[in-house]
């Protein structure tokens, strides 16, 4: 029997809001209609993460992401996610600027997919852009900590706000975020006691991932869960699964019996008057 509450309606980034407190939120990624339909079907939030660029397309960091990949991939999601709040990155590039070119591509990124709200990285100094964009219309989740757009200021994937200084700075973004209108916030690699304080301050959902148990939610790349990637095991990560083993066990033997000829057999085939 499954633990996930019966829903019948799409939950809005309202109804995530309001977990506060009450119930963790939990996310997972997903860029395609089949993974969207089995993580809609548990999960409070969809979230077509810029993460695809390096999970489905090989990138070596999510910098190359752009908007047409974020749209395309916002379509395959909603065609599955039928009941959770599905939230779309803002890729790298389209919201920096100012709040006008961050409200053109949001826009068109809930105008275009039909996802509940965007999400985009960034502490205090996106706060303006936040505000900008709530006020018209579109919801917005932050995102703090480790910020894969910024690896090349950060210096790499590191743990952010090991020391006092740096863990007060995030903790200032965080709330920042939550005052400016955001209706959650993502803590990426953050010291457990960092990713509590914050959870304590602020008055919007946390939803970490690697900022410990007491976040208000969890969030994760699926491929990472279900075991996808073989030689990828970063120390946030649980896995679920061993997906990735069993595809390759998989395409192993499909492959022997193809050059053995043992597939496809006789059950396989079609001839004269035998049914489909
Ligand atoms: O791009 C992504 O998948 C993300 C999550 C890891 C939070 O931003």
């Amino acid at each position: 029997m499954s633990a996930t509450p019966e829903r019948k309606a799409r939950l809005s980034p309202g109804d995530i809001r309001a977990h506060k407190g009450i119930q963790p939120v939990v996310c997972l990624t997903a860029y395609t209609t089949p993974m969207a339909q089995l993580v809609d079907a548990h999960c409070d939030v969809t979230l077509v993460g810029d993460s695809l660029g390096m999970v489905l397309h090989g990138l070596p960091s999510t910098l190359g992401v752009t908007m047409e990949m974020m749209i395309l991939h916002g379509k395959a999601v909603m065609r599955g996610a039928t009941r959770s709040c599905v939230v779309v990155d803002m890729p790298f590039g389209s919201y920096e600027e100012g709040p006008g070119q961050a409200f053109r591509n949001a826009a068109r990124l809930l105008a275009e997919t039909g996802c509940q709200a965007v999400k985009l990285e960034g502490g205090r100094h996106m706060a303006e852009t936040v505000g900008f964009l709530v006020a018209r219309g579109i919801p917005v989740m932050g995102h703090v900590g480790l910020t894969p757009q910024s690896v090349n200021t950060l210096g790499g994937y590191k743990v952010q706000g090991r020391s006092h200084h740096e863990a007060d700075r995030i903790a200032v973004d965080a709330a920042a975020l939550a005052d400016a209108g955001a209706f959650a916030v993502v803590l990426e690699k953050l010291p457990s006691a960092l990713g509590a304080r914050i959870s304590a301050e602020i008055a919007v959902p946390t939803i970490g991932i690697g900022a410990g148990v007491d976040c208000d939610g969890q969030v994760l790349v699926v491929d990472d869960m279900l075991g996808l990637f073989s030689d990828f095991r970063p120390k946030f990560v649980k896995r679920y699964a061993e997906l990735g083993e069993a595809a390759g066990a998989a395409i192993a033997a499909y492959a022997e019996e193809v050059r053995a000829r043992a597939f496809p057999g006789p059950e396989h085939g079609f001839g004269e008057g035998k049914p489909e």
